[in-house]
């Protein structure tokens, strides 16, 4: 059994739990200490506020109580009440060594695997066949890949489900049209392209066209809808027209994934078209358990207190009155089957904050139907808009949507700018190289450093600036501690090691309690699904680094052994949980740059 490596913050906590067994009665004896960083000291415990008030006593004078308790613990320097009751403690240089030098020594560094035992579905990404990638489809793309990350690390097992929108009416409309139309090239082959992105953009312009007609010639719009009525019913030259469009689109997909390097593959894939056959299974289910209403003909579920402007009901549509299904029915049917057949524990959607009423109704009528139950978490983590650089609805100067090929390429040419000005002798090929994963490390942290929820502006300009809250920036510092390291080892300076014995200084310190809090910032994560905390936490562990290193040079002749070994490790320390870190948010940690 390995022995569990254990946070400084959770040792403050554990000393503060035994001094509140001291102090209080029992009940509230196992109350949260409320362990925090603090400004003034190593960290705070604020506990005492709200326990005096339970106990009606003066918070100071308990805050005083627990300090003294705490300031007989061997490793703890100093414990005193400050302001109305606040506990700053202040540990020793040796705990903090010992505590790093456990963490160093371990692969996880020291993150517990605590989400072991849950099963997570993950629905995230879904963009839409025969329409290319938008920017829209970042978002979720992006906190997802971060987020089934995290979850892995911390031990849940993770499915990852791709939802895309491959099944509805506008197939019928558009194999109409492509049946009508021939002499339009859309297929790789046609089109002369080796990408399958060029088929898939032909295929965009076609559909739009194929609206355009459907709407304006009546004639046309009758035989569309005959074809969807035999895409539906399994008409052999229907589905092969649809298959290979639904073909052609999850290349495409796949090609942006692999650019971004995120973990989405095809086997990960299950559309709408996947759950379609279950609809009627799902609609009787609920009829059977009275969870169904009929409205005008179609069946619905009505809550109390979901109301439209009038006060009125508003309905989720389970199935319209011409017998079709809607969108609800097939999320209704990924939740029973991410339960049945995946043994779902938490299921989490990463979809557009618009669709929130969508997936609240959808919950509660799987809870109404006993899919969910007490041990199972249904939950939309929901996320906002991406708007232009000017804050404004993202559009192409043409009005269009913006797609998210050229997005891409746009930073990955402004990054390759950047680099080649700080490197002007980098040879091309390693040139782009670097280029490509600063500029997607870029836009990644870009979106990662946000709330999900937030909207954000999408301003390349400043996502690939080596200073500021960039990708680029927590890549560069990546590359300055990595340069360190190998230097030291070229040099015969050491590997490093840490050595309790040592007397830190102030930046010392900062660093070590920076890297200490790694794996809280992970249960966090997991906690609220907010990769952004992730993010802000290895921007302040990069900028400690750099005060680090401002103030305590390393391999500087004139730093004496053990220092320098001392400086070396916590070197290596940052280094892995840098490294680590952005690992977890997808983004490439390059040895140079
Ligand atoms: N295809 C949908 C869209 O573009 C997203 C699918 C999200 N997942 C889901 N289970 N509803 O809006």
């Amino acid at each position: 059994m390995v022995q569990q490596v254990r946070s400084l913050a959770d040792q403050v906590a554990t000393a503060m739990r035994a001094a509140m067994a001291d102090v209080l009665p029992a009940e509230l004896a196992t109350e949260d200490p409320l362990v925090r960083r603090s400004e003034r000291a190593d960290f705070q415990a604020n506990a005492a506020l709200s326990l005096a008030k339970r106990l009606g006593r003066n918070p100071r004078e308990l805050g005083a109580e627990l300090a003294a308790r705490l300031a007989d613990v061997p490793w703890i320097t100093a414990a005193e009440v400050s302001g109305p009751g606040f506990v700053n403690i202040s540990l020793a240089d040796s705990a903090m060594l010992e505590s790093a030098a456990a963490r160093d020594a371990d692969d996880r560094l020291g993150v517990p695997a605590d989400q072991a035992g849950q099963t997570v579905v993950l629905d995230y990404s879904g963009p839409n066949v025969a329409k290319e990638m938008h920017v829209g489809h970042l978002r979720s793309t992006l906190i997802g890949d971060a987020l089934a990350r995290v979850l892995g690390f911390l031990g849940a097992e993770v499915v990852r489900q791709n939802h895309v929108g491959d099944w509805g009416t506008q197939f019928g409309m558009l194999i109409q049209y492509l049946f009508e139309h021939p002499e339009n090239a859309w297929r790789t082959k046609e089109v002369g392209q080796e990408e399958t992105a060029g088929a898939v953009s032909a295929l965009d312009g076609l559909y739009r066209t194929a609206r355009q007609v459907f709407d304006a010639d009546p004639a046309f719009k009758e035989r569309a809808q005959r074809r969807v009525v035999a895409l539906q019913s399994g008409d052999e030259e229907t589905v092969a027209a649809w298959r290979e469009i639904v073909t052609e689109s999850e290349i495409a997909f796949q090609q942006i994934y692999d650019r971004l390097g995120v973990l989405l593959t095809r086997d990960d894939v299950l559309g709408e078209s996947f759950y379609n056959p279950w609809l009627n299974d799902v609609v009787s289910e609920l009829t059977g358990k009275g969870v169904l209403e009929d409205s005008e003909g179609a069946k619905v579920v009505f809550f109390d207190d979901i109301r439209g402007p009038e006060g009125k009901r508003v309905p989720m549509l389970v199935r319209k009155s011409d017998g079709g299904f809607g969108y609800a029915a097939t999320d209704l049917a990924t939740i029973r089957y991410s339960v049945q057949e995946f043994n779902g524990t938490r299921l989490i959607y990463v979809v557009d904050a618009r669709q929130a009423q969508h997936f609240e109704m959808v919950f509660r009528t799987a809870r109404r139907a006993g899919w969910l139950t007490d041990g199972i978490e249904a939950v939309h983590a929901a996320n906002g808009t991406i708007n232009g650089p000017d804050g404004r609805p993202f559009k192409t100067r043409s009005g269009g949507t913006v797609r998210l090929a050229d997005l891409l390429d746009e930073a990955e040419n402004r990054a390759r700018e950047v680099v080649a000005e700080k490197n002007p002798a980098m040879a091309p090929a390693e040139l782009d190289r670097i280029a490509r994963l600063a500029g997607i490390g870029a836009v990644k942290f870009a979106e990662l450093s946000t709330s999900r929820a937030k909207d954000y502006s999408f301003d390349v300009d400043r996502m690939v600036s080596f200073t500021g809250q960039t990708g680029v920036y927590l890549q560069y510092t990546h590359t300055r501690i990595a340069s360190i390291l190998r230097k030291a080892a070229v040099t015969g300076a050491g590997i490093g090691a840490f050595d309790p014995g040592q007397t830190l200084e102030p930046a010392e310190r900062t660093l070590l309690l920076e890297a200490d809090a790694f794996g809280s910032v992970l249960s966090g994560v997991a906690e609220t699904l907010e990769p952004h905390q992730l993010a802000g936490y290895l921007y302040s562990l990069a900028r400690a680094f750099t005060a680090f290193y401002e103030s305590c040079p390393v391999l500087a002749d004139s730093v004496p052994q053990p220092i320098r070994a001392n400086r070396l490790a916590l070197c290596r320390l940052t280094r892995a949980t840098l490294a680590r870190g952005l690992e977890l948010l997808g983004i490439a940690a390059p040895e140079r740059m």
